[in-house]
């Protein structure tokens, strides 16, 4: 399962990226907002920042709505890097959209999605990724892991290749139940990643096994 990084934020990019099991990054614009990004050369400026920081795909979400817009900008985006992934809303627009780019090999991250069939049409129209947003789902009491599971066995059914890409990630149990789904990627901040590490029987183990290190020593 690859781990991508959910931030816009050069820092926590470059710590998540030091851990060393770091795939890829995604964005969305209130995460480019969140970091005082404005006005086009800006934004592309910053995506070009985060290529040079990890070796993977970098999602970029197109701002416009209409079919136009999204093929002006997603054009103007896929031209940044070749490790860019024009991220495009799920709508009728959106579902145009990422045909166009499938079919001139640009790489496409479908988001907002919320029902299996948004992911089906996702999956039909060439995406590479599919964007389910789980930790939404929980905030209105649906059962967000299911979503992953019937877009897994769907996918499955067809032979689909577009990556289940399990965002809106909130803590480690959800990486571990997309892990146990068969979600191809999950991306969340770095603190749930972080999270995977904690387990108080490995603080206490290693507490004991430097006490008696430093009666070695002697
Ligand atoms: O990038 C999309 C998604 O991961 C956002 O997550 O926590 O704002 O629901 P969240």
């Amino acid at each position: 399962m690859k781990f991508f990084i959910d931030t816009a934020n050069l820092a926590m990019i470059e710590e998540a990226n030091a851990l060393g099991v770091l795939d890829g990054v995604t964005t969305n614009p209130s995460l480019m907002a969140k970091e005082g990004i404005s006005g086009k050369e800006d934004i592309l400026n910053h995506y070009l920042s985060i290529c040079e920081i990890v070796d993977g795909d970098v999602s970029a979400e197109v701002l416009g709505v209409t079919y136009e817009e999204m093929i002006t900008e997603g054009e103007e985006l896929a031209a940044l890097n070749p490790q860019i992934v024009v991220k495009v809303p799920v709508t009728k627009d959106g579902i145009r959209a990422i045909r166009y780019f499938s079919e001139k090999g640009i790489k496409t991250n479908c988001t907002l999605v919320f029902s299996a069939g948004q992911a089906l049409l996702a999956a039909k129209a060439g995406a590479t990724y599919v964007s389910p947003f789980l930790g939404r789902l929980d905030d209105v009491s649906t059962d967000g892991l299911h979503l992953i599971e019937e877009i897994r066995t769907i996918y499955d059914n067809y032979g689909y290749e577009t990556q289940i890409l399990a965002a809106s990630v909130r803590h480690s149990m959800h990486i571990i139940n997309c892990a146990k789904l068969g979600a191809d990627v999950v991306t969340c901040p770095l603190q749930p990643i972080l999270s995977l590490l904690k387990h108080p029987l490995t603080d206490s183990g290693l507490e004991q096994f430097i006490k008696d290190s430093e009666k070695m020593k002697h």
